[in-house]
């Protein structure tokens, strides 16, 4: 094939290049060198003044290497709010480092590549200010060529200041992803210039198009050779029928080689098989060889669908998403790789398929992770268009500001195969000055347009009257958080796809379990705690087994993206002031796995054998009470023991009796009713039908006559609105005419969002009429009541109906200390089993690292779980034992953590206090630095722990 036909050298008329230097092919450099530039930095916090400066004595300040987050080492401020992390990021630092380049010819181009500096990073190179960005978590470069002296020494400084950036969560401080420092030829491939797609693709065949726009920066054109090396997946060459093509770049300007070519029988990309082809693409001056530039890209197919959810590969996949914020808990916001590793490899154990890298750009080798893992992404570019977006005042301009964050954004990640949506904003409220329109929506999308038409454009939605006037009409698909809110969109668009970009936002704190156990979701413990027997959620969203159900009932929506996978610093709902930490995830902030990892596991991975048993068989004060018993599994039934004796085999889908509603059926009467909301609604057993008073009058009542006198200890209302609009009493009555007070129940303005409909009341009474009289209705809530039951016990709220589908569960297990055992079956088929007991005291400390061989790059890490056992080796659930670390050898803390969302004990020390059992001790590795590796664990009392690791050489 004749490649000079196919390839379109473009001069880019508007692309200017700032620089223009002569050059010679004779004096070129051999390719580019791009290095990390994280080791051998200084850093001060506060103003500095002068410290651009090249000759600026940085002595006194602290070494450091980067990723960096100031912040992370606390101290904590513990009256603070929690909506941050209760941590110091607000404020000013400075960064130096003194650098030394090689002699190079004249015009060799020298990069600096930001991966994510929080926030506002002004960039200086000797004392000259050589670039600036405006979003702490976008990626940007820096062209230091004009100011860097090559073969002397240098100093680069960068000024962050996070002073003007809005948060809803921890944002962490400073240089916390990496930097790299690129050298070049004057004539390159530009900055994320080579952009794959594959226009075509077939079972035996596939079109791939490669686009690459070389950048002259010489003051005379370049006639360049450019050729391309394709490799399979396996690394080997694979035959494009492509010789080279020869193209002039203009001087100071840009030129495009854009060849396509069939390849047969491509290997796919797919989540179950996630495989890449690389290209490289070579750029020669002369008989030199300028520059390459190395892209690895994959061939998939993907639709996302109005009626049947996501389709990849030509199949549907549903799914089985989180959603991630940035940080790393104990780590701050300082970027590892291995740290986002080990967080997807839990994520994928537990079945996801998918990430929503919320609210923001993540750090690029997320994505180089999710396509080597198989997990499909939705992109996320902001949270929302103002003070989070780095906006200060609504400056500057929306639509500038928008267009810059954009453009990185997808020019930076559009090769990756598993990004598969780019997500404009989240939860962005209509109109004002920083809010969505119509306009700016479709602004918006058509810049993600402009920089990559391969792939949907959509937002995380949460009003849904929005979706009654145009504002989405740009997008092409939309992601919605929470409650079944997608419904109006629905039938506005009913030919476009939806996402549950947030489902859950369950809510629980890992190992600490409180009985009896709440009947409603927001029905919180006292102890800033939340419950591990999953049945708590925030306000506004639901619990697990909810959600399940939701997907499956409205299986056009592509699948939830859960909040959260892991817990993250900041937004800690619903304890916000108390506690510095979330309890909206699945994972601790340890990166400790609650209970609920277990329950989503079980639901998502039908095939792999989970057997989960909560809570622990710690009760020494319920001896002979009650602890209800759960078990996660993927099996549909299983047996539970108790000290040998069988408590019975429990079967999924099987919702038990409850205790008798004496208000079933039964007639009723009100003050006034509207016609088509009669008194006797409320007494049928149907939550779509109610009564409603004929006027907005508050002063009405609703009767029911039991036929005899009962005794009831429990009562539960469903109201048509939520239950803090409704201000009652509830009377009960013998004869109809005498009452007696029994509930008395104000209206209330909390929470803010959302919250229940239904409610319940602890009751001792008696008779045979009972009455709700209302005392005050919220602003234009009418009375109006769509059930009301009457028990003589405790009854579950049917809220918990679905647990039972996906739980199996034994509520009435009475307690006696020793060993629960449960053996489950699929089909009748043993499955697999788990064993819990009761533990004795504390006696040893037990270390496992997750990974016995570690890279000395300086940002290699072990997490090492630490373990109170007692002396038969059972897990002590309730220690909270001081531990101690040492270490000798090549490696150093990084961070120390227990999962516990109240604790401000530091994150960086040589010590933490168990919590529930538990705490992560995390290790980093020192560049160059090999050998042998020794932790040792210790605690007063206890016998100590011990854990080894090699580090060897990169
Ligand atoms: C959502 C929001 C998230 C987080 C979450 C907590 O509405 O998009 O950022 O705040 O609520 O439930």
């Amino acid at each position: 094939m004749d490649m000079s036909r196919r390839v379109v050298a473009t001069v880019a008329i508007g692309v200017l290049l700032t620089l223009v230097t002569p050059v010679r092919s004779a004096e070129i450099l051999t390719g580019r060198r791009t290095a990390s530039f994280n080791a051998d930095w200084r850093f001060a916090k506060g103003s500095q003044v002068g410290a651009e400066k090249p000759d600026f004595d940085d002595s006194a300040w602290q070494a450091v290497r980067l990723p960096h987050d100031w912040a992370i080492s606390g101290p904590f401020n513990p009256s603070e709010n929690g909506y941050a992390g209760k941590l110091p990021w607000r404020g000013e630092g400075w960064y130096r480092k003194v650098f030394t380049l090689d002699k190079a010819p004249e015009g060799t181009r020298v990069y600096f590549d930001f991966d994510g500096v929080m926030a506002f990073p002004k960039v200086y190179v000797n004392g000259q200010p050589a670039g600036q960005w405006d979003y702490g978590y976008m990626s940007f470069r820096v062209d230091a060529t004009p100011y860097v002296k090559l073969g002397g020494r240098n100093v680069i400084a960068v000024h962050v200041d996070t002073r003007q950036h809005g948060t809803r969560w921890y944002p962490g401080a400073g240089i916390y992803r990496k930097v790299a420092m690129t050298v070049c030829n004057p004539v390159h491939v530009a900055h994320w210039g080579t952009f794959v797609t594959t226009p075509t693709v077939e079972e035996s065949s596939a079109t791939v198009q490669v686009r690459s726009t070389i950048e002259n920066h010489c003051d005379t054109p370049a006639q360049v050779v450019v050729g391309l090396v394709l490799s399979d997946p396996q690394g080997n060459p694979v035959a494009t029928g492509l010789k080279q093509a020869q193209i002039t770049v203009p001087a100071g300007g840009t030129a495009e080689f854009d060849p396509s070519f069939p390849i047969r029988n491509p290997q796919r990309w797919d989540v179950t098989s996630p495989k890449r082809y690389t290209v490289k693409v070579t750029v020669r001056v002369g008989d030199k060889l300028a520059d390459t530039d190395t892209v690895a890209f994959g061939i998939r197919t993907f639709h996302f669908t109005a009626n049947d959810g996501f389709h990849l590969n030509g199949r549907r996949v549903q799914l089985f998403g989180v959603n991630l914020h940035h940080d790393h808990g104990p780590l701050g916001a300082a970027f590892y790789t291995r740290a986002m590793e080990r967080q997807l490899e839990i994520m994928k154990d537990m079945g996801v398929n998918c990430l929503r890298t919320s609210h923001n750009p993540p750090s690029p080798e997320v994505l180089e992770l999710c396509d080597r893992m198989g997990i499909v992404v939705w992109d996320e570019a902001f949270d929302k268009w103002d003070g989070t977006a780095d906006r200060v005042r609504d400056q500057p301009p929306l639509e500038e500001h928008g267009e810059r964050q954009i453009r990185n954004l997808v020019m930076r990640d559009r090769n990756h195969p598993s990004v598969v949506v780019w997500s404009i904003g989240n939860e962005i409220g209509g109109g004002g000055r920083s809010g969505v329109t119509p306009e700016r929506v479709k602004f918006m999308s058509d810049v993600v347009r402009k920089y990559d038409p391969t792939r949907p454009v959509g937002m995380g939605c949460h009003i849904p009257e929005m979706a009654r006037q145009p504002n989405f009409d740009a997008l092409d698909l939309t992601g919605w958080n929470y409650l079944r809110r997608y419904a109006i969109y629905r039938e506005r668009y009913p030919g476009k796809p939806i996402v549950y970009s947030e489902s859950a936002s369950a809510l629980s704190t890992r190992g600490f379990y409180e009985l009896p156990l709440p009947n409603r979701k927001n029905e919180y413990s006292r102890q800033l705690q939340v419950n591990s027997y999953d049945f708590n959620a925030a306000d506004w969203s639901d619990i697990p087994d909810a959600e399940f159900k939701l997907m499956k009932d409205d299986a056009f929506v592509a699948g939830e993206m859960v909040w959260t996978g892991f817990d993250y610093l900041g937004e800690p709902t619903p304890f916000s002031q108390q506690a510095k930490s979330s309890y909206f995830g699945i994972v601790d902030l340890a990166g400790i796995p609650k209970d609920r990892f277990y329950l989503y596991r079980s639901y998502w991975r039908p095939e792999t054998t989970t057997v989960h048993i909560l809570p622990h068989w710690n009760w020494p004060d319920r001896v002979g009470q009650n602890v209800p018993v759960f078990v996660y599994t993927n099996g549909d039934s299983a047996e539970l023991f108790l000290n040998g004796k069988s408590l019975g085999r429990r079967q999924k889908g099987v919702v038990p009796q409850g205790p008798p509603n004496f208000a079933k059926d039964r007639p009723a009467t009100a003050s006034t009713s509207q016609n088509e909301h009669p008194a006797r609604h409320v007494t049928d057993g149907a939550k779509d039908t109610r009564w409603c008073a004929a006027t907005a009058d508050p002063n009405q009542w609703w009767q029911v006559d039991l036929g005899e006198t009962r005794t009831i200890r429990y009562l539960a209302i469903e109201f048509e609105r939520e239950e803090k609009n409704y201000g009652y009493e509830v009377k009960a009555s013998n004869d109809g005419s005498a009452w007696k007070t029994i509930v008395t129940k104000s209206t209330s303005r909390s929470p803010r969002w959302g919250g229940p409909t239904q409610i319940f009341h602890d009751v001792d009474a008696q008779g045979r009429y009972l009455r709700i009289e209302f005392t005050a209705l919220q602003d234009r809530v009418w009375a109006s009541i769509r059930e009301f039951a009457a028990y003589p016990d405790r009854a579950e709220s049917d809220y918990y109906a679905p647990t039972y589908t996906y739980r199996l569960r034994w509520n009435e297990v009475v307690y006696q200390p020793g060993e629960l055992k449960a053996v489950t079956y699929q089909d009748g088929q043993q499955i697999g089993e788990a064993i819990m007991r009761t533990a004795g005291a504390p006696a040893a400390l037990r270390l496992t690292p997750d990974r016995k061989e570690l890279a000395a790059t300086g940002e290699d890490l072990c997490y090492i779980l630490v373990e109170a056992l007692d002396n038969r080796g059972t897990l002590c659930p309730l220690a909270d034992n001081l531990v101690r670390f040492k270490v000798d050898g090549p490696a150093e803390i990084a961070g120390v953590g227990n999962g516990n969302p109240l604790s401000i004990e530091p994150f960086q020390a040589d010590y933490r206090k168990l919590f529930y059992g538990k705490a992560m001790l995390i290790l980093r590795t020192q560049p160059g630095q090999t050998g042998n590796v020794k932790v040792t664990a210790s605690s007063d009392g206890l016998a100590a722990g011990e854990a080894t690791a090699l580090v060897v050489t990169p």
